[in-house]
């Protein structure tokens, strides 16, 4: 999908789903680079640590963060003092209210191709649909475990906005999962507008967060008796 294509969609409906094959072409045009380090961007999701903020009591949850910023206009970003991940109650009922600390993302995962290549798509992206303003941006690396006959939820908020302009999810990898399908609805409440399972690399969906909300049913493992994991990658926009 070009990429005026794709602005046209996010535009009309207030989300897309992109294929792996598609999200990888826009990638590869962000940045020339981009994905030259894919199977150690990949692999950088063994090195997560334990989320020891979750309301249910799960240990399911691993994860990293980053914050980030850019100028207008701009397409690369600059990193920001580590600092908490705030959400109010009204976006996250579970776990608003609070700052939580999570461990940052290892260096070389920001600075390397494919994080280059998201974060000059982004800015590419979002800066067509809001052009003008300078950016928030708050990078998350997750992990949701299945154990057993455990299922993770990769959204324990349920459907929900993430309170900023955009999203960006992207599927790093899923090893020996079930279910796990993403799903998009008016902010307002409603029907359903939409449903994707991220299944291959680089699938991706991206959502106006202040248009619609979005939710992801828990995951379950395939071989209860093997290692199940769902990874991603969720990029977040908010304008300054
Ligand atoms: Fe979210």
């Amino acid at each position: 999908m070009p990429l005026p294509e794709l602005i046209s969609e996010i535009r009309d409906h207030g989300y897309a789903f992109l294929g792996g094959r598609d999200m990888r072409q826009l990638l590869l045009a962000a940045h020339p680079d981009g994905l030259a380090d894919w199977p150690q961007f990949v692999a950088s999701w063994n090195n997560l640590e334990l989320d020891t903020y979750m309301a249910d009591g799960g240990r399911y949850r691993l994860r990293r963060h980053a914050t980030l910023s850019a100028a207008a206009d701009a397409r690369s970003v600059r990193r920001e003092p580590h600092q908490p991940h705030f959400q109010s109650l009204a976006y996250n009922p579970l776990h608003g209210g609070i700052e939580r600390w999570f461990e940052p993302v290892e260096e070389p995962v920001v600075r390397g191709a494919t994080m280059q290549a998201v974060f000059a798509f982004c800015c590419t992206l979002f800066g067509e649909l809001h052009p003008e303003h300078a950016w928030h941006i708050e990078m998350h690396q997750f992990r949701i475990e299945a154990r057993g006959t455990q299922a993770g939820r990769p959204t324990p908020e349920g459907m929900h906005r993430d309170g900023v302009n955009y999203v960006l999810v992207l599927l790093t990898q899923r090893v020996n999962i079930a279910s796990g399908t993403t799903t998009v609805q008016a902010a307002g409440g409603g029907p359903g507008l939409g449903s994707f399972t991220l299944t291959d690399p680089l699938d991706a969906a991206i959502v106006d967060d202040a248009r619609v909300m979005h939710g992801v049913t828990p995951v379950e493992a395939i071989d209860p008796a093997q290692p199940a994991y769902r990874d991603v990658l969720v990029v977040t926009f908010r304008a300054r």
